[in-house]
C-alpha cells in the first residue's frame, strides 16, 4: 500500500465538451490522450473501495483504490491509497463474491494536464459529459496553490455549478432523480377521459432532462402518450439522443410503456439504454429498451 495522497477536486457538468477542450488547449494544457476507465465499486467498504481498469495512455492498468471523501460543493480534498493489481478479473470476481458490487462507472476520459492539475473531460455512460479538475498535491503542500490553480481553471474554462457528488453516487441516484422528474410532470397531464395520468422523463448525454405528460383529446385517437410528449420536448431543445428513461403513472406502481412508445423511444435510444419504471421512493422496475422491444425494426432494415 502507498501512503495516503491528497487532491483538490472539482467536478461540473459540461454542456459543450468541444469548447472546453479548445479553451484548455488555448491555456497551454498538454493533451495526454484518451483513456477508457471502468470503476467497479464494492459494497460493505469503510469509505469507498473500487477496482479501476484502464485502457489507453501507457498501456492497460488495474488498481485497487481505497479512499474517503467528504462531499462538498466547493473544491474537495480527498485521501486515497492505491494498490496495483496483476489479475483484475480474478480480483473483481473475488471482491464481488465477498462484498458485492454496488455500481459500475464506465467512462471515456480525455486527459489534459495544466501544471499539476489534471483536467478530465469525461463522457460517463448513463450520465453524460463532465469536466473534473484534480489538483494533485505534493506531501508538503498546504493545498493553497492547488486550490488557487483549480479556481483559475474553473473560471477560465467557464465551468458551471460544481457537482458535489461522485459519478458512482450520481448513477446510484439516477433512477430516483429521473422518477422524481417524471412524477412531477405527471401532475400536469391532460387526461380527463381516462383519468390515467402518466409522466415521462428523458435524460440526454448532455445531462439535461426533458419531460412530458400524456395529452388526451375528445377525439380519443388524437391523444398522445407521455413518452411522445417528452420526446417532443427533447427534439425542441435540439437534442437527438436518449441516455435514460423514466415513466411514472398515477394509478399504477409500474407502468410499462405502450408498444408504440417503445418504438418511439428506440428511435433515439440504444438497446442498453436504461428504462426506470416505478415511483420516486420505490417501487422500481429497472429494464432496458432492448428488453422492452426485442427484435426491433431498425434503420438497417431499410437497406
Ligand atoms: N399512456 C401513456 O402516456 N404512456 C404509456 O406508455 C401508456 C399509456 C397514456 C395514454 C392515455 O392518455 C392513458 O395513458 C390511458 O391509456
Amino acid at each position: 500500500m502507498t501512503a495516503p495522497r491528497r487532491n483538490v477536486e472539482l467536478k461540473a457538468r459540461d454542456a459543450d465538451p468541444e469548447a472546453t477542450l479548445r479553451r484548455a488547449l488555448a491555456l497551454g494544457a498538454s493533451d495526454e490522450g484518451v483513456l477508457r476507465q471502468r470503476d467497479t465499486y464494492f459494497g460493505r467498504a469503510r469509505g469507498r473501495l473500487k477496482l479501476r481498469e484502464q485502457e489507453g495512455g501507457r498501456g492497460p492498468i488495474a488498481q485497487l483504490i481505497s479512499y474517503q471523501r467528504a462531499d462538498d460543493a466547493r473544491a474537495r480534498t480527498s485521501a486515497y491509497r492505491i494498490a496495483d493489481v496483476a489479475d483484475a478479473e480474478a480480483l473483481r470476481e473475488a471482491l464481488d463474491a465477498s462484498l458485492g458490487t454496488r455500481v459500475v462507472v464506465d467512462k471515456r476520459r480525455h486527459l489534459l494536464l495544466y501544471e499539476n492539475v489534471r483536467i478530465h473531460l469525461d463522457d460517463v455512460e448513463g450520465l453524460g459529459a463532465f469536466v473534473e479538475l484534480e489538483g494533485v498535491a505534493g506531501p508538503d503542500s498546504d493545498l493553497s496553490r492547488e486550490h488557487e490553480l483549480v479556481e483559475r481553471l474553473r473560471s477560465e474554462l467557464r465551468l458551471g455549478d460544481p457537482v458535489p457528488v461522485s459519478y458512482s453516487d450520481l448513477l446510484l441516484d439516477e433512477p430516483e432523480a429521473l422518477l422524481a422528474a417524471a412524477d412531477e410532470v405527471m401532475r400536469s397531464a391532460h387526461a380527463p377521459y381516462s383519468q390515467f395520468r402518466v409522466g415521462a422523463a428523458l435524460r440526454t448525454p448532455s445531462g439535461a432532462v426533458h419531460v412530458g405528460a400524456n395529452v388526451e383529446n375528445v377525439a380519443y385517437p388524437q391523444g398522445q402518450c407521455a413518452e411522445a410528449s417528452a420526446i417532443g420536448a427533447l427534439i425542441a431543445a435540439g437534442e437527438r439522443e436518449i441516455s435514460a428513461v423514466a415513466v411514472v403513472a398515477e394509478k399504477l406502481d409500474v407502468c410499462p410503456p405502450c408498444g408504440g412508445c417503445r418504438q418511439r423511444l428506440s428511435e433515439f435510444a440504444s438497446a442498453d439504454t436504461p428504462v426506470y419504471l416505478g415511483r420516486p421512493g420505490g417501487p422500481l422496475h429497472a429494464t432496458t429498451i432492448g428488453e422492452l422491444l426485442p427484435l426491433a425494426f431498425e434503420e438497417s432494415a431499410l437497406g
